[in-house]
């Protein structure tokens, strides 16, 4: 059919028409929300390169998560900060951990939101590294074992789901059998399979305080201009028994996002990182572009492109525009 027969603005005519053919359509049950939570209590610190997200104490992480569960919004994400750094990154894992207190209060008293845990030692390090270093390298295969401790005591803390994102070979694996081997089999990995090298995670670093203190993350996350090794990243990851599969950071990579859509039929995760979110609060303030407009059509692009679940800072913002 050709123009004139087949005229296209037919069906763009009114909102009705439009809502009618609308091939996608973003819901509150695809939004994962970040949260930074700190030590300390009355702790609600704004964090300056993204305006509206906050370092939170347990008290006010409590709050804020009843808001999130009556939005709902079906999970949050947590990252910690922790009051005191090592070598090692011992606070990753420790009992009395950040997360793992955090963890233990909002399952007692907001049972009915998923708790997932990001699963990492860079807040934890005095280096700022994903992992524990061998001289300036970082030692992979110390690292998994951290990294399985890790999610362990994440989940014996009660925590719904753990999200490794270290991008060290084998992490996946070390978790798994780490989780099976105390009768966690129950617990479901989101891997962060293709994870690259972004300097989209600038305000990230200023709100978890995690910015490697010498060097970079070139030699663990992906190089940006690699597609096909993505594919080879997830299929790792799905190997090695990962439940839902990530591809972050979203938007400069929404061509990854389709290929692993195309190419894997496990439940698909998008984040929409930081810098994605201080760029269109930026843009706002300065009056160069409606933010929420931007950020309904920037979300709506990730799930055209095919993820299920989308982690975002701006999950509160939208779910209250698309109740
Ligand atoms: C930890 C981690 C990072 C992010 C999520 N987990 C930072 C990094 O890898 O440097 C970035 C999230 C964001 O920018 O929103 N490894």
């Amino acid at each position: 059919m050709n123009f004139p027969d087949y005229r296209p603005r037919r069906l763009r005519k009114n909102e009705n028409l439009r809502r009618m053919i609308r091939e996608t359509r973003l819901s509150v049950d695809d939004l994962v929300c970040p949260l930074f939570v700190t030590h300390g209590s009355g702790v609600k610190t704004p964090i300056d390169s993204m305006p509206g997200q906050f370092q939170l104490s347990i008290d006010h992480l409590i709050g804020e998560t009843q808001k999130i569960r009556d939005l709902g919004i079906p999970a949050i994400l947590l990252f910690g900060i922790p009051e005191t750094k090592d070598e090692q990154g011992s606070g990753a894992w420790i009992d009395e951990g950040i997360i793992q207190q955090a963890v233990r209060r909002v399952k007692d008293e907001v049972p009915d939101i998923l708790v997932i845990t990001d699963v990492c030692l860079c807040e934890y390090t005095s280096h700022g590294h994903c992992g524990v270093l061998d001289g300036e390298v970082v030692d992979n295969d110390a690292s998994i074992e951290l990294l399985a401790r890790t999610a362990l005591s994440h989940a014996r803390a009660g925590a719904d789901m753990v999200a490794p994102s270290a991008m060290m070979d084998g992490q996946v694996l070390a978790i798994r059998d780490a989780l099976d081997g105390e009768d966690f089999e129950d617990i479901p990995i989101m891997a962060y399979a293709a994870k690259y090298a972004s300097c989209f995670y600038g305000p990230f670093r200023e709100a978890a305080e995690g910015a490697p203190q010498f060097g970079d993350r070139t030699s663990y996350q992906m190089d940006p201009p690699n597609a096909r090794e993505a594919l080879r990243e997830i299929a790792l990851d799905v190997a090695e028994g990962a439940d839902i599969i990530m591809v972050k950071p979203a938007l400069p990579y929404l061509d990854i996002i389709r290929m692993a859509k195309d190419e894997f039929d496990l439940p698909l995760a998008a984040y929409n990182v930081s810098g994605e979110y201080a760029m269109i609060k930026a843009a706002d303030e300065r009056g160069w572009l409606d933010g929420k407009r931007t950020m309904l059509e920037s979300l709506v692009s990730i799930k055209r492109a095919g993820a299920d679940i989308i982690i975002t800072y701006f999950a509160q913002e939208a779910a209250e525009l698309l109740r």
